[in-house]
């Protein structure tokens, strides 16, 4: 009897402090998951994802993406005929959303290798992710499966999901 008692103490113990672990794993997936989270605007997507890769906003700070928004008429080439509801709605989304404000590492590294006065347009011109890609060779990107280094999504699988994580790229041969 009394060694039951012990038993059902020393279980009682166990699945407490299995429990703990397990809401503690789960903390720690659910940081992860919110740093990795893709702010959902679907202006964003109906005016930005037709031609490219959708962005993460996190990857260029807010003056970029107000020269962008401000410059859409004159975009790499192209004009991008927003309406003057969807530039605001574009604005709002991205003074939440941008560099300066996401929680993700990639944004607080991008935000630290841009001078404070300089305001890229290009991601793949931000020092931090020329860095991360030294590695890469030209003919890599050249692929027809790639095609450009502005295509992150040919590479980073869950890269629509704001995960850029090495575990999560895939090169296509
Ligand atoms: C009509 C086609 C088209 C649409 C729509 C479009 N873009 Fe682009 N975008 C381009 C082209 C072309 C480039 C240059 C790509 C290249 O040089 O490989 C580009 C490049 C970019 C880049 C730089 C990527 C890099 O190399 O780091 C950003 C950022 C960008 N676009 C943001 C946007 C945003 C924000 C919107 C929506 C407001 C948008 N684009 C909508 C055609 C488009
Ligand atoms: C040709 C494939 C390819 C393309 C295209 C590409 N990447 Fe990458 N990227 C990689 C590889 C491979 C790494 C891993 C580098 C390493 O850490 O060894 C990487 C690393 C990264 C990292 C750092 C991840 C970390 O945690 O260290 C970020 C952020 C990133 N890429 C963002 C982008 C963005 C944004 C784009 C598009 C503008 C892009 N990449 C385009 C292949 C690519």
């Amino acid at each position: 009897m009394k060694t039951k008692t012990i038993l059902t103490a020393i279980t009682g113990v166990a699945i407490a402090a299995g429990l703990l672990f397990a809401s503690a794993d789960m903390s720690i997936a659910k940081e992860r998951r919110d740093a990795y989270s893709f702010p959902q605007n679907a202006a964003y997507k109906q005016e930005c994802s037709s031609c490219h890769f959708l962005y993460h906003p996190g990857l260029l700070p807010l003056r970029s993406w107000q020269e962008l928004i401000n410059k859409s008429d004159k975009h790499f080439g192209e004009n991008l005929s927003l309406e003057v509801k969807d530039k605001e709605e574009l604005l709002k989304y991205f003074t939440a959303n941008s560099a300066d404000k996401s929680g993700a590492e990639f944004s607080r590294k991008i935000m630290g290798s841009i001078a404070v006065d300089a305001t890229p347009v290009r991601i793949t011109e931000t020092s931090y992710i020329q860095r991360k890609h030294r590695k890469l060779k030209k003919d890599v990107f050249a692929r027809s499966a790639i095609k450009s280094f502005s295509n992150c999504g040919a590479c980073h699988t869950k890269g629509t999901e704001g995960d850029f994580e090495e575990d999560n790229v895939k090169v296509p041969k």
